[in-house]
């Protein structure tokens, strides 16, 4: 049977608010999404036993089933039972490129890149909106992952709204390889400092994400105004994570310092990324930086926002 390898682009946050507390226990949001280039590569097949088999080159990634992307193959084997043993087990090996842990979708979009590899190689032939249901039973931003470019996501982040693709941007990724985040700790975290801001009636929901999709951000992206992007950028959730980790506001300020558009931590971090004109600009900052902080545990990767999701790797 055919193999598929698959491309898994990351992603960063643009814009994370927190609007309030949802009754499955999640936060409303309202975030624009931005895939970036730097992508993981999934290759998947058909395998001998009934069983789901995974592989990744990185060390800090579990091979069993607490990965999303083994998740991802255990959900389509039990919603397609019938074609799961016509077809028989799936192997899986992942090959990681994205930062791990660190706020920029790699487990999530690796795990969507399952999905649409299985639907592939089982010929499910299921839509967009299918495959995106499917990804938000995994995770809040699974189903950004499948189709990616910028988009405005609302409710716990699987709501999507597409908007003008902005692709002509080079960012600057840096993390620190000793702090690793926990996303539940950073919004349970929010929501003991910050519910009394919370927003609840649906009407002020509404009110709080009509006023990003007709804001600065939205209107600066439409008219690819990088300037204003870059000063524009915002995370609600820098306001736990930056205190508790003086490192990550330290590397977010040499960002702030530099020539770069902006600066911003991502998801619930602790990846900073900054946002630059050229490609040989972001160089020049990622080695500035580097410098100017001469912390050894510190990463950094320059990519380009990128207008993908989930792509089939051609080679
Ligand atoms: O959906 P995902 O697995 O990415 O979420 C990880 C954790 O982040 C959740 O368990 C929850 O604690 C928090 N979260 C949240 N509200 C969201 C998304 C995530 O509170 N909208």
């Amino acid at each position: 049977m055919q193999s598929y390898s698959l491309i898994a682009p990351g992603k960063i946050n643009l814009y994370l608010e927190i609007i309030g507390d949802r009754d499955d226990g999640f936060h409303e949001l309202v975030m624009l999404l931005q895939s970036i280039e730097l992508a993981d590569r999934i290759d998947i097949k058909a395998s001998d036993t009934q069983a789901i088999t995974l592989h990744c080159n990185h060390p800090q990634v579990p091979t069993d089933q607490t990965n999303l992307a083994y998740r991802a193959a255990k959900l389509m084997c039990q919603t397609f039972p019938e074609v799961y043993a016509n077809y028989g087990g799936i192997d899986i090996t992942i090959t990681k490129n994205i930062p791990v842990a660190a706020g920029l979708a790699g487990g999530s979009s690796d795990a969507a890149a399952v999905l649409v590899g299985i639907d592939l190689m089982w010929k499910l032939g299921l839509t967009k909106p299918e495959l995106e249901d499917l990804a938000g039973k995994l995770g809040s931003d699974i189903p950004f992952c499948i189709s990616g470019g910028t988009a405005i996501a609302t409710g716990r982040g699987e709501k999507l709204d597409p908007i003008q693709d902005l692709n002509n941007l080079w960012v600057i990724l840096a993390k620190h390889n000793n702090i690793s985040v926990s996303t539940p700790w950073a919004y349970q975290t929010y929501r003991q400092n910050y519910s009394n801001s919370y927003v609840r009636e649906p009407k002020d929901v509404k009110m709080r994400q009509e006023l990003v999709n007709s804001g600065a951000l939205v209107t600066a992206i439409i008219n690819q105004n990088s300037q204003k992007i870059g000063k524009l950028l915002y995370n609600d959730l820098e306001k736990v994570v930056l205190p508790e980790y003086p490192v990550v506001a330290q590397l977010k300020s040499a960002f702030a310092s530099s020539e770069a558009l902006g600066t911003m931590m991502s998801g619930s971090g602790p990846t900073v990324f900054a946002i630059c004109q050229t490609q040989s600009q972001a160089k020049t900052i990622a080695k500035q930086v580097r410098d100017t902080l001469a912390q050894p545990n510190l990463d950094f990767w320059v990519t380009k926002l990128s207008n993908s999701g989930i792509q089939l790797q051609t080679d």
